[in-house]
């Protein structure tokens, strides 16, 4: 039976048509006040005002929102949320003044959990990965990309896209996987880098295209990991297989990832904490998204991406949350979403539609969700009672999010 959602405070992202958002087209966020949504199979079917809704009949099954918002759920464009272990110890290293880097050249940092994941037996994995899936979901996320990264051997890298597409069949929320074996170098490779991207050329690539285990390739551009040109090479082999590219760029250092990704028509270049003016403009008006993670360079009390200035520059800006157990461990969209407003000065409309449509596009599931259109999937937050809109990222650390809502359904809360 369909389903109408009656009395609904705000509408919010409501677009008849889809576009990826550039510069200053992100501050429009269309909204419609006092609002009717109806879903069919899953599916939004109609929208409009309540002053527009021709006579209810008993067709429908009815929902009074009483006022709440409703807004599509956040599309996470940037996870590695497939991991062994939690790494805190590392946190009260850097807390003690260690930095990323120091950590990672002790061995530890994406090393640590590689070490861990390759000891881990595919089910538990698994079991370990759909959790923090259900609770990102009922944290207000409807669609999501995760990455390997943390085999960097032909057989955990395996694993880890296997287990991607296990949470693709099992998870109720769009998946997209990336491959990233281009993470770092395992120890045995370090003094010879030939070799690795070898391995990933001529073994990763082949078996992950036999399986179709993934949707996009990622490399991990910087000092101490992959140069601008071992990038090129192994995405020029990734794109063999069809594979878009979304790639970890200008986090740390500025070595050229940025121009590199342009030429070749990146879906993404992701972080951008170090960007050059150069950079940004290069990165105008290009379809390359800059997908920012606001949450990564908080915990890693570094400078936040320059969002103002690619947004000025005519950029396509989206928000992520790098859910990984190094930088960013915490997959909560709504701090991403209330960090990138009070951190960056983005305003809540622009960090909301970076965190919706423009995260949908980063991911090649604009045709499926990121806001309220027909045809898309009925994933949606219902907020409880808020006063306004800006409330959402104003009031950061409280949960203002009554239930979600994905494929039509209420999932349950805890
Ligand atoms: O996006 N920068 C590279 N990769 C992750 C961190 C991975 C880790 O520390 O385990 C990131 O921040
Ligand atoms: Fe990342």
């Amino acid at each position: 039976m369909p389903l109408l959602i009656t009395n609904i405070g705000l509408l919010v992202n409501v677009r008849e048509q889809n576009q990826l958002l550039f510069g200053a087209a992100i501050a429009d966020l269309p909204c419609i006040k006092n609002a009717y949504l109806v879903i069919e199979d899953g599916k939004i079917k109609a929208y409009g005002s309540s002053s527009s809704m021709s006579t209810v009949n008993s067709q429908f099954q009815i929902i009074n929102a009483n006022g709440a918002y409703i807004l599509p759920c956040w599309c996470d464009s940037h996870t590695h949320l497939v991991f062994a272990a939690s790494r805190e110890e590392e946190f009260v290293d850097k807390i003690k003044g260690l930095s990323y880097a120091d950590i990672a050249a002790k061995g530890g940092g994406i090393l640590n959990s590689a070490g861990k994941l390759n000891a881990m037996s595919q089910d538990d994995l698994f079991e370990l990965a759909l959790q923090r899936l259900n609770e990102v979901i009922q944290t207000g996320t409807g669609a999501i990309e995760i990455k390997s990264g943390y085999g960097l051997t032909v057989e955990g890298e395996l694993k880890m896209l296997r287990i991607i597409q296990r949470l693709k069949q099992v998870g109720s929320i769009p998946v997209k996987a990336s491959f990233l074996g281009a993470h770092a170098y395992p120890p045995e490779y370090k003094n010879d880098h030939k070799a690795y991207i070898k391995l990933i050329i001529d073994e990763m690539l082949p078996n992950i295209a036999k399986e179709n285990l993934a949707d996009f390739i990622d490399v991990f551009c910087e000092q101490g990991f992959f140069s601008a040109n071992e990038m090129k090479h192994i995405c020029e082999a990734g794109m063999k297989y069809g594979l878009r590219l979304k790639l970890h760029v200008n986090q740390l250092n500025s070595i050229g990832g940025i121009e590199a990704a342009i030429e070749l028509n990146a879906l993404s270049v992701d972080h951008l904490e170090t960007m050059t003016d150069g950079e940004i403009t290069m990165l105008s008006n290009t379809g390359t998204i800059a997908s920012l993670l606001p949450t990564a360079a908080f915990f890693l009390r570094m400078q936040y991406p320059p969002a103002r200035k690619l947004i000025g520059s005519n950029c396509a800006v989206a928000l992520a949350s790098d859910y990984n157990p190094g930088s960013s461990p915490s997959g909560n969209m709504n701090t991403v979403v209330s960090m990138s407003c009070i951190q960056m000065r983005m305003l809540p409309e622009e960090a909301i539609n970076a965190a919706t449509i423009n995260g949908a596009y980063a991911m090649q599931l604009e045709n499926e969700v990121g806001s309220i259109t027909v045809g898309k999937k009925a994933n949606l937050i219902f907020t409880k009672q808020i006063p306004s809109l800006a409330y959402l990222p104003y009031a950061f650390g409280s949960n203002l999010i009554d239930k979600v809502m994905i494929n039509g359904e209420f999932i349950g809360m805890h």
